[in-house]
């Protein structure tokens, strides 16, 4: 007979929402500005632009639509190419193929799960015009030798971190480091607005295109004019009330997860078969999602994990499915007989714990359930 399955407890991500946020929000209830334009847009774009050591930040509806925003900024579209790890989220993909560029795609390290750079110059033709490094679950790509090659090639570097809020390269915060970031604040990211997203960037020209472009592209000397197809990716007052909140606490939400990581790390350490995130010495890994790799010395599969620790009342996802698997790629043309076995190592045997910024002592929880289910009992 089947066993049942409790709903879950221990969600993999819920948001701390325990700042002024609702204060916040009352003030935009109060004061009718519920729309797009309002206090809390402008301070939350500065402030979070500030974070990342940015000038210019500028609200979009997603972190898809940032991205999608930042690429149609540098001016990327159709004949243009346009280089990302297959380990990531469609979206990134889907980002390249609203600009009708092409996706070319990259592996990714066995260790830290981003994008090889020794990869990329083979990558590289006459048709690249940006390399889109992804700080998969919150630890940052090495961003040096991809600065380097993207200057040596004439490249733009588009950092998507939307899963990597605060997290550091030698100190510096990702977002800041490429010529554009993108993050997003759906509710499981480090910081969220509920839905939302933001490009942000130390180029004034970017900044004015990206800002022109998500606002339907008015001219500037006519409203109602438009000489460019702009997109309504505008983020609301009530949104980016909530994200003000959210930023007054950011470092701590970041140190929060960065603790569980580490209380993570130390209580599975010795189990067998499984292998830990890692945190190179020049980073600053902020965990978003605490993700482990099953060996086959573990002695059970992911999938067989993850239903136990339902049973548990334990929420758990697999890691991503990658790119070059993606049926409606493959439908377009793309990817095909294409291989990138780290990504799909990866994908078949890695999974992501509960990782929200509130799991506190909860951790235990989820590796005594681990350690449990592996002893067979
Ligand atoms: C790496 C990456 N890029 C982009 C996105 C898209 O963000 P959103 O869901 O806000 O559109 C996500 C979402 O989780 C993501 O993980």
């Amino acid at each position: 007979m089947a066993e049942t399955i409790r709903p879950a407890q221990i969600r993999v991500c819920e948001p701390l929402l325990e700042g002024r946020e609702s204060v916040y929000v009352q003030d935009c209830l109060k004061t009718n500005w519920i729309s797009s334009k309002g206090k809390y847009i402008e301070e939350f774009e500065k402030g979070f632009a500030n974070y990342c050591g940015c000038s210019y930040g500028i609200t979009t509806t997603s972190g898809t639509t940032a991205l999608h925003l930042a690429l149609a900024a540098l001016g990327i579209g159709k004949e243009d190419e346009v280089i990302v790890p297959a380990f990531t989220m469609a979206a990134c993909v889907l980002a390249i193929l609203y600009t009708g560029a092409t996706p070319v795609l990259i592996d990714s390290e066995p260790d830290t799960w981003n994008l090889d750079v020794n990869q990329l110059e083979d990558r590289i033709t006459r048709r690249t015009k940006a390399i889109m490094p992804v700080h998969i679950y919150g630890h940052p790509c090495d961003m040096s030798p991809i600065m380097e090659v993207a200057s040596k090639h004439r490249l733009f570097v588009v950092e998507d971190a939307a899963e990597a809020h605060g997290a550091e390269y030698y100190g510096k915060r990702v977002g800041g480091i490429g010529h554009v970031g993108c993050f997003s604040f759906y509710a499981n990211k480090i910081i969220t607005t509920g839905e939302g997203g933001m490009v942000v960037t130390n180029d004034p020209k970017i900044a004015e295109k990206a800002r022109a472009l998500k606002d339907l592209s008015h001219s500037p000397q006519r409203r109602f004019l438009h000489t460019e197809i702009g997109f309504n990716y505008r983020m609301t007052n009530l949104q980016a009330a909530i994200g003000l909140a959210q930023l007054e606490r950011i470092e701590e939400l970041a140190e929060r997860r960065r603790s569980n990581a580490l209380r993570y790390n130390s209580l599975l350490a010795n189990v067998q078969g499984i292998r830990l995130p890692v945190e190179k010495k020049w980073a600053r890994n902020v965990y978003w999602m605490y993700s482990i790799v099953l060996e086959d010395t573990f002695g059970i599969s992911r999938d067989t994990l993850m239903a136990k620790l339902a049973q548990h009342g334990i929420e758990t996802r697999p890691m991503f499915i990658p790119m070059h698997r993606q049926p409606a790629f493959l439908d377009q043309g793309l990817f095909k007989s294409e291989c990138y076995p780290i990504a799909d190592d990866l994908s078949q045997k890695g999974v992501n714990l509960p990782s929200g910024s509130g799991l506190g002592a909860n951790v235990d929880f989820v590796c005594a359930a681990i350690k449990e289910i592996a002893a067979g009992k």
